[in-house]
């Protein structure tokens, strides 16, 4: 059975660098505030002429790049975004005409936690050997979704864009196992209320601001304490591993007390954690990718090294997966070559 290599990564953010400083001039709110209730310390805000697509295709150009490979090998494209350019088409389609991909391409709109879900989705092709090599994003742009009347969420979101090659190997390496959870009665706790079909754009949406995000800021940090350390005990667990296996973690950003709290319930040492949520803040589907990019190329994972990933988020949803790299990894071994600014 073919197993399943990450291969490439690369990662895109926008150049727009807006800091708490910046928020605090426009609504009621602190550096003070934002900093110590989510540690987030400035995040990225796209420009006019950038879109969820356009971030996708530079971050995905990037992990093709890394990885060597040419936009004909690819067989398949997955996008994971709740923020696509369009209700309809998906962005995914968009991706694969930009990276001049020929190959089947897909969205999946699963909240923060649909990266995990894209890359599970990767290696399941990839093991029964229907196709050889995926490309995997994760993009948001949140921004435009922000209320600056609603201080509460407006501080914590940023727009960007990751991506990894995925790539079929005989190595037994890729995914050791997954936990994928959904739970729709919390539907209600990270919502866009109009703009589907439920309520479709109208004036009196837009005049109640129904198009914007809303959240319930501590019934989400209540299921995400609890979630986190959940599925991922179940997914080593599942993969016969113990804590004291991982060699990095790398959790969904949205909260630096978030990941705290789950790094302490594993016992897992600071330096076995990716934390960049104080430079993006919380991206969304694009955090896990994102991190996991960075963490490659400051050189903070090494061939053979596992990888221990959570995400959780709208739906609500949650979802862990424990990764072992490949032993050879030739992007590793030449990191200039895949070295980029955000
Ligand atoms: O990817 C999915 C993601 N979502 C999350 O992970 C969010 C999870 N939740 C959280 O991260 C936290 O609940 C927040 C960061 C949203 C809030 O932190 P908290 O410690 O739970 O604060 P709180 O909701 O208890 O609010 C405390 C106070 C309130 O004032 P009162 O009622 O105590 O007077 C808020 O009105 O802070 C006030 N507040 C603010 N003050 C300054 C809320 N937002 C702000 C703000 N600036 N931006």
């Amino acid at each position: 059975m073919p197993h399943a290599s990450i291969t490439g990564w690369g990662h895109y953010a926008p150049p727009n660098v807006v800091t708490n400083d910046d928020l605090a001039a426009h609504m009621d709110t602190s550096d003070e505030w934002i900093r110590s209730r989510s540690g987030i310390r400035e995040r990225r805000f796209a420009g006019d002429d950038e879109t969820t697509a356009t971030m996708s295709i530079a971050a995905g150009q990037r992990a093709l790049d890394c990885a060597g490979v040419d936009a004909s090998a690819v067989d398949l494209v997955l996008v994971a975004s709740s923020s696509p350019d369009y209700l309809t088409p998906p962005v995914s389609s968009q991706v694969q005409h930009g990276l001049g991909i020929h190959a089947g391409a897909m969205q999946l709109t699963v909240g923060c936690t649909g990266f995990i879900y894209a890359l599970v989705t990767a290696q399941q092709f990839i093991s029964t050997g229907a196709y050889d090599t995926i490309l995997v994003v994760g993009a948001e742009l949140i921004s435009r979704w922000l209320s600056w009347e609603n201080r509460d969420t407006a501080v914590l979101f940023g727009d960007g864009a990751g991506a990894v090659v995925v790539q079929a190997t005989r190595e037994p390496c890729g995914l050791q196992s997954h936990v994928l959870g959904s739970d729709g009665s919390g539907a209600e706790h990270i919502i866009v209320p109009a703009g589907g079909v439920a309520q479709p754009t109208s004036h009196e949406a837009l005049d109640a601001n129904l198009q914007n995000v809303k959240m319930n800021g501590r019934e989400v940090f209540k299921f995400a304490t609890r979630i986190m350390g959940e599925a991922l005990t179940q997914a080593l667990d599942k993969a016969g591993r113990s804590a004291d296996d991982i060699d990095l973690f790398v959790p969904h950003q949205a909260n630096k007390r978030i990941i705290d709290y789950a790094a302490a319930e594993l016992g897992l040492p600071e330096e076995k954690v990716m934390i960049n949520v104080d430079r993006y803040g919380n991206t969304s589907a694009a955090t896990v990718p994102i991190a996991l990019s960075e963490a490659f190329q400051s050189g903070r994972i090494a061939p053979g090294d596992t990888l221990a990933l959570v995400a959780f988020g709208a739906g609500l949803t949650w979802a862990a997966a424990i990764v072992d790299l490949a032993t050879d990894v030739p992007a590793l071994a030449a990191p200039s070559a895949q070295a980029h600014t955000a």
